[in-house]
């Protein structure tokens, strides 16, 4: 429960999370903390939404003020909006939507939201990093490590020519699965739901490639230990749970909302709580 409940009136910005489905979705727990902390008058909901169109439609025809998109219409909203952040445009995709007087602005903080999370944890300039996957989630993971000048960045996929594709664009390396095992280095991001139910009793990679010392993110928050980090765990590595990640992208999209600086430990609280 919020500590500090703002009134909801006719002053009362409209925020929300726009996706399908949203259900389960613990963006609103996190924002209407902030909203509380900060005492900003802010209230967040969860909008199912199939008609992404519809949705950019109404979002400027009811001036809701930000929006957190997520999956599938990520890459979708990108043709609804009036501009889209640099960031967001290499990564291709647009977790958050704001609403500057009916100008709709897309920005991706996916890739800020697991750097932010990794530099909880570990140093990254001068590490090298193991992306493991090749879709949406990579992509942005990557694009972040990549801004960070001096990190190594190499994809590893089930499929390798995706990798391929995604290292060349980014300016990254890959490497095949298999040579994982033989190949040097410091930290390994999962960004493939393998992990996640119901893939729970699955890892996108061998257990070989673990050893004591390698830092391990899981981008996958449900279950908030994934087998990869347990096995990560019990090897000796450090291990990074998912919710830092969507934690910090939260921050973020609500810095460029109000900017306000984001109460991030009670919005930590809240995910924690919510999960609990
Ligand atoms: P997202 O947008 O969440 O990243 P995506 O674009 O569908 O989702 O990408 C999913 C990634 O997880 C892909 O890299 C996929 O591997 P492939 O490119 O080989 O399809 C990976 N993935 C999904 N299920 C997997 C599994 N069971 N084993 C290994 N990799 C898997």
């Amino acid at each position: 429960a919020s500590r500090h409940p703002v009134s909801i009136d006719a002053a009362t910005e409209v925020y929300g999370v726009i996706g399908h489905p949203v259900a389960h979705s613990k963006s609103p727990v996190m924002h209407n903390q902030a909203f509380a902390e900060t005492g900003h008058p802010g209230v967040y909901a969860a909008f199912d939404v199939m008609d992404v169109a519809g949705a950019a439609a109404g979002i400027r025809a009811l001036g809701i003020r930000g929006v957190s998109v997520t999956i599938p219409h990520k890459v979708a909203v990108m043709a609804y909006l009036d501009e889209i952040h640099d960031q967001a445009r290499e990564i291709g995709a647009v977790n958050t939507i704001v609403n500057n007087s009916g100008r709709l602005i897309g920005h991706n903080t996916d890739g800020y939201g697991a750097v932010q999370a990794l530099l909880d944890h570990t140093e990254i300039r001068g590490k090298t990093v193991v992306v493991l996957g090749a879709g949406g989630a990579a992509r942005a993971v990557g694009h972040g490590l990549c801004s960070q000048g001096d990190t190594r960045v190499i994809f590893a996929n089930r499929t390798e020519k995706k990798a391929r594709h995604m290292a060349r664009d980014l300016g990254a390396e890959f490497v095949p699965m298999g040579d994982l095992e033989n190949s040097r280095f410091d930290i390994l991001v999962n960004t493939t739901p393998v992990g996640m139910h119901p893939q729970a009793q699955a890892m996108a990679v061998s257990e070989s490639v673990l050893r004591p010392g390698l830092v391990v993110m899981d981008i996958v928050y449900n279950p908030l230990e994934t087998l990869l980090l347990k096995q990560a765990r019990d090897c000796g590595c450090t291990v990074i749970n998912g919710v830092g990640m969507f934690v910090y992208q939260g921050a973020a999209q609500f810095a460029l909302w109000t900017g306000l600086e984001p109460p991030v430990d009670q919005m930590r609280q809240a995910v924690y709580d919510a999960l609990n």
